[in-house]
């Protein structure tokens, strides 16, 4: 049997933590042969070379080089640059993760061309369609035929979606398999030090969606109320790209608050596992707060990752400043209970998600013996 050719498709920051492990487990497989392609959706250092190196992920072996732009030119600039790499070499399957432009872009280009999707963190779903993620969430799952769940909502809302149950595989969380392989090394780091902070004796703070920090008030709002928790305790804020200059033109400022360069995985995982609380608007953090048990206040309405509420430490406290200073209170005064992590958030995801893809070989092996098409559509 010839190995399935798997196209393994990354772009911004919150997909290298996730490709990692999958990268890592498909080696081991001799029935799997993997090509990687990086969007260049995200391209400095900091953003994105650091990840390669600190999580040894192999070198792209394509690089669209597309940069930023507007949603609609990035993702219509990996469109154009994505099928010629499909056309060439001819993957069997197209591997995206997670919810960015890159994500949707390389899925659609994949299923025009008749390749079969794979999606890894599929069925998420904030139900607010101004993020742009949802928009990218709701396309990516309906054109893949390997849809990678990582918790119980994502397997309702694909069923309330009428997605057929074959198609769909629970396999757990990869990005918290990439969490439990490195918080050893991400402990080691001495990040603590090198910032002057004692364990539990700060906060650590991320904000980057454009609903937060695009309009000067939105921004505002929200930081209000943690200028005045920098009176308590330090608030180390690793500034994202995007907020950078909305943040300096602002003109908000503390003397608590510590804004920093963005950080890489391991410094950035290490800061969170000892911190006293976190503050954020990312997604990936509500998950890794959960399994490290630390309180998380998350500066949104909504999260598509649910089970980071039911059964983690997350507590939605939307972008009003008083909700968000209750929260605060609230997670200082009484630390939130850990609970058991959520259901196959084990750091084995990766390996169940190459079972599937071995299954999903030989399934198209035999079709192909039997002469039919290999794609279930
Ligand atoms: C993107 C994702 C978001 C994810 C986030 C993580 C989409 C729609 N959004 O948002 O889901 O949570 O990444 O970081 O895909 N920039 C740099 N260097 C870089 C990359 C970006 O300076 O390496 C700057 C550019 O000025 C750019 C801005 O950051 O305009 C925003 O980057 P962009 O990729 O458009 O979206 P993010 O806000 O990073």
């Amino acid at each position: 049997m010839k190995p399935l050719h798997v196209l393994h498709v990354v772009g911004a920051r919150p997909n290298f933590m996730k490709i990692a492990p999958i990268l890592h487990a498909a080696q081991g497989s001799p029935g799997l042969r993997a090509t990687l392609v990086h969007t260049g959706q995200h391209y400095d250092e900091k953003m994105a070379r650091l990840f390669f190196e600190e999580l040894a992920i192999p070198r792209p072996d394509v690089d669209l080089e597309v940069g930023s732009a507007s949603h609609a030119q990035q993702t219509a600039l990996i469109l154009t640059r994505f099928e010629p790499v499909l056309l060439e070499r001819r993957p069997d399957l197209v591997l995206v993760v997670g919810d960015v432009n890159s994500t949707l872009a390389c899925s659609l280009c994949a299923s025009k061309l008749g390749i079969p999707v794979a999606h890894v963190e599929a069925g998420l779903r904030s139900f607010d369609r101004t993020m742009p993620e949802e928009i990218n969430r709701l396309v990516t799952d309906a054109v893949a035929d390997l849809l990678f769940v990582s918790e119980p909502s994502g397997l309702a809302n694909l069923k309330q979606e009428g997605v057929p149950e074959g198609k769909v595989h629970f396999v757990g969380n990869v990005m918290i398999d990439t969490l439990r392989a490195q918080l050893p090394r991400a402990k080691a780091t001495g990040a603590l030090r090198r910032n002057g902070l004692e364990p539990r004796g700060y906060a650590l703070l991320t904000l980057h969606r454009p609903s937060n920090v695009d309009e000067p008030a939105s921004l505002a709002r929200v930081l209000g109320p943690i200028l005045e928790l920098c009176r308590q305790m330090p608030v180390l804020f690793p500034v994202h790209p995007r907020t950078r200059e909305r943040l300096a033109r602002s003109g908000l400022s503390a003397p608590g608050l510590r804004t920093v360069e963005p950080l890489g995985y391991l410094e950035f995982l290490g800061l969170l596992a000892e911190a006293r609380l976190a503050l954020t608007d990312s997604g990936g953090i509500q998950e890794e707060t959960t399994v490290l048990g630390i309180p998380c206040i998350t500066l949104r309405e909504n999260t598509e990752r649910p089970v980071t509420v039911t059964h983690g430490t997350n507590v939605l406290a939307g972008t009003d400043p008083a909700r968000i200073r209750a929260a605060i209170a609230a997670a200082l005064e009484a630390p939130p209970i850990v609970q058991e992590p959520p259901p196959m958030w084990d750091g084995h995801a990766a390996e169940r998600i190459v079972e599937v893809l071995e299954g999903f070989r030989a399934a198209a092996d035999r079709s192909e013996t039997r002469g039919s098409p290999t794609s279930s559509r």
